[in-house]
């Protein structure tokens, strides 16, 4: 069974979410863990770390990440930006990106309070959000040299009582 676990960077798992991050999302397009650390220096210390997880004879094993940077906006409202989403390409179809996307949001909005979470997006990956109820922005541009979206979703209305 896979669950979705918040880590910390000392945390014995942390060397598998870099590696995994490290391969599926870095390495594809030419940068290092440490280029993309370099990208915002002090963003990986701050961010909350979370990693779904499976058993496995040799151990656990991490088969998917994703990262929660908290901010503020032009507003001064407290943001999440959701970053490094990536399941192992052997386990991708099985639900256990959603199942990420599912604890950053109950994260995000049930234990932090946050009113709105976003991600920017590469175009490939758009309808996974979508999937999710995530929508869009317009605007297309680059980041590291790959063209993305603004994607963002706001907390769920409370139930009227
Ligand atoms: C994108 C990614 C995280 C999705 O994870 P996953 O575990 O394969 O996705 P899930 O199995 O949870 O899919 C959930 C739903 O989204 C859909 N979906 C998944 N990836 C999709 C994509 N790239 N485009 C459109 N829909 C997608 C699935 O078909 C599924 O739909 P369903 O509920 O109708 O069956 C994964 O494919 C991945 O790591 N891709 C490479 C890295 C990447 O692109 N990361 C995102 C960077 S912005």
């Amino acid at each position: 069974m896979v669950k979705v676990t918040h880590i910390s960077m000392d945390h014995p798992l942390y060397e598998q979410e870099k590696a995994l991050r490290t391969s599926v999302l870095l390495e594809p397009i030419g940068y290092s863990f440490q280029d993309y650390l370099d990208m915002a220096p002090g963003r990986e210390e701050v961010s909350e770390h979370f990693v779904a997880i499976v058993d496995h004879p040799s151990g656990t094993r991490v088969v998917g990440t994703a990262t929660l940077y908290i901010s503020e906006d032009e507003h001064g409202e407290r943001v999440g930006k959701v970053q490094q989403v990536c399941v192992d390409p052997q386990r991708q179809g099985e639900g256990i990106g959603q199942k990420l996307m599912i604890a950053m949001e109950a994260r995000g909005f049930g234990d932090l309070g946050l009113t709105q979470l976003y991600c920017h997006a590469q175009l490939s990956a758009l309808g996974f959000y979508e999937r999710l109820g995530w929508s869009c922005e317009d605007q297309t541009f680059l980041e590291a040299g790959i063209e993305h979206k603004r994607m963002f979703i706001a907390a769920p209305k409370p139930a009227e009582s």
